[in-house]
């Protein structure tokens, strides 16, 4: 048998269904808490990058309920672990009825676990579920819009109200970042029969920001709780990881050109929407005649995540960061190139992280001759094993790097961890110039 098939673990139980856009992380994270026992996104995911986990497999019916069995048994045949089955075809909307008897009968004719899906418009609480799993015959339940609209339908003791659930999908929300506009769709299907009745309804729909939810659900506190523990966690790892001068980086490209790296970062809320990094850095280039700024973007496969870098003339200007979106990233690269060249990048509030007196001291340091090499050396001898485990990483660094429990040591550019030890000889020019004794070692 194979070792991988693992039936077991799909039979009596209930399962977050995948949902594109909602089965995001504060969703599942939710819905894991209120009891359900999987959530389905990540077996697909795995499924693509290794096989050695167990592999499931997902259908809607065919029309004739014949086809459907044979359609079923041809799947079972792959050898899947187990089989979820939408009671509705192709071109069925969910308001038709769901076919509860063609699942009955996939599960009576199948020997690996039948998941039964579709029965959201009937289930309210735990209990329509069971019964939604008599009916079916099958070994669990897949719950895909009753969750969306409200997550506590997995709760033994009874759903809560939507009230409720909201501020614990926003606690999740903000704790891991999750984008605005995923969370306004959430928000919003959670809102959905409620639309006319709650009062924090219209809102909503104006809402641009996590900070606009916060302000609409009373959780300003929370918020900015979460922003501090994620400040302080980030500075706790900029000083393991090299102090002031984590991040800060030049080296030479293939190509010969200058790269400059700095841990900056495009914070929206920074910046009037009128006056961008980009927007500035447009305008600075084309008055000085410098050329035209030339961004380059990859994104990586793993997490859809976005790291940009910028040319302008023969240098390069990026950050250590990977991003949600191509602009955010883009918008970094552009405040690197601002800050090296000493233009102001037109910030409205200095975040202490990231303030102006620091980043003058990157650009003292990047400027300095022997800055270069002591890339070249720490990168020779740089020790990853002394890198800071990801219960430090802050959060939006580990949430863009998707490696939740994972050790922080990623191959260069995915992380601030690859070693910025500063040494005496090395900050002179800083030193002159800010007249102060910051001699930063670091770990390594
Ligand atoms: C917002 C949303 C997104 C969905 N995305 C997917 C998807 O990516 N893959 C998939 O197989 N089914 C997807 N579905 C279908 C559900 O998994 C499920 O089969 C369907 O909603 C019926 O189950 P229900 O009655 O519990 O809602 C999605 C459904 C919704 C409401």
């Amino acid at each position: 048998m194979n070792q991988y098939r693992n039936e077991d673990q799909y039979r009596a139980k209930i399962i977050l269904a995948p949902m594109v856009r909602v089965g995001t992380l504060p969703m599942r994270l939710l819905a894991l808490d209120y009891g359900a026992d999987l959530v389905y996104c990540e077996i697909l995911t795995e499924l693509v990058s290794q096989l050695s986990v167990p592999v499931t497999c997902k259908i809607r019916v065919l029309p004739q309920l014949e086809d459907t069995l044979k359609l079923a048994k041809l799947i079972e045949s792959t050898g899947v672990s187990a089989l979820a089955v939408h009671g509705r075809t192709k071109t069925e909307r969910s308001r038709d009825p769901n076919r509860d008897h063609y699942i009955k009968a996939i599960a009576e004719a199948l020997e690996i676990p039948v998941i039964a899906n579709g029965g959201s418009r009937t289930i309210k609480d735990l209990s329509d579920i069971e019964q939604f799993r008599k009916s079916t015959g099958a070994a669990s339940i897949m719950v895909a819009r009753a969750a969306e609209w409200n997550c506590s339908v997995f709760r033994k003791e009874g759903p809560l109200p939507y009230t409720d659930v909201m501020r614990s999908y926003l606690t999740y929300a903000f704790k891991y970042d999750n984008n605005e506009i995923n969370t306004k769709y959430c928000v919003l299907q959670i809102l959905h029969d409620k639309m006319t009745e709650a009062p924090e309804a219209d809102r909503c729909l104006a809402a641009k920001s996590l900070q606009d939810f916060a302000n609409i659900w009373e959780l300003d506190e929370d918020y900015q709780n979460t922003l501090l523990r994620r400040r302080e966690r980030e500075k706790a790892l900029l000083l393991r990881a090299g102090g002031d001068y984590a991040g800060v980086k030049r080296k030479k490209t293939n190509d010969g050109l200058t790269c400059f790296e700095l841990p900056v970062r495009f914070d929206k809320r920074l910046y009037s929407s009128t006056m961008t990094p980009k927007q500035i850095l447009n305008n600075w280039s084309k008055n000085g005649k410098l050329g035209k700024p030339i961004y380059k973007t990859e994104e990586r496969a793993t997490d859809r995540c976005f790291h940009s870098s910028v040319q302008l003339g023969d240098k390069i200007y990026t950050n250590p960061y990977w991003e949600k979106s191509k602009q955010l990233s883009e918008q970094s690269a552009a405040i690197c190139c601002l800050v090296v060249n000493g233009q102001d990048d037109s910030r409205l509030a200095e975040p202490e992280n990231e303030s102006e007196q620091l980043r003058r001291k990157w650009r003292v340091a990047v400027m300095s001759p022997s800055f270069e090499n002591r890339e070249k050396q720490n990168d020779e001898k740089n020790d990853h094993n002394s890198c800071l485990p990801n219960e430090s990483v802050p959060d939006s660094i580990a949430s863009a790097n998707n490696m939740e429990g994972q050790s922080n040591c990623q191959p260069k550019n995915e992380d601030t961890c690859n070693s910025n030890c500063m040494e005496k000889s090395e900050t002179m020019a800083a030193h002159m110039i800010e007249n102060s004794n910051v001699i930063k070692n670091s770990p390594c």
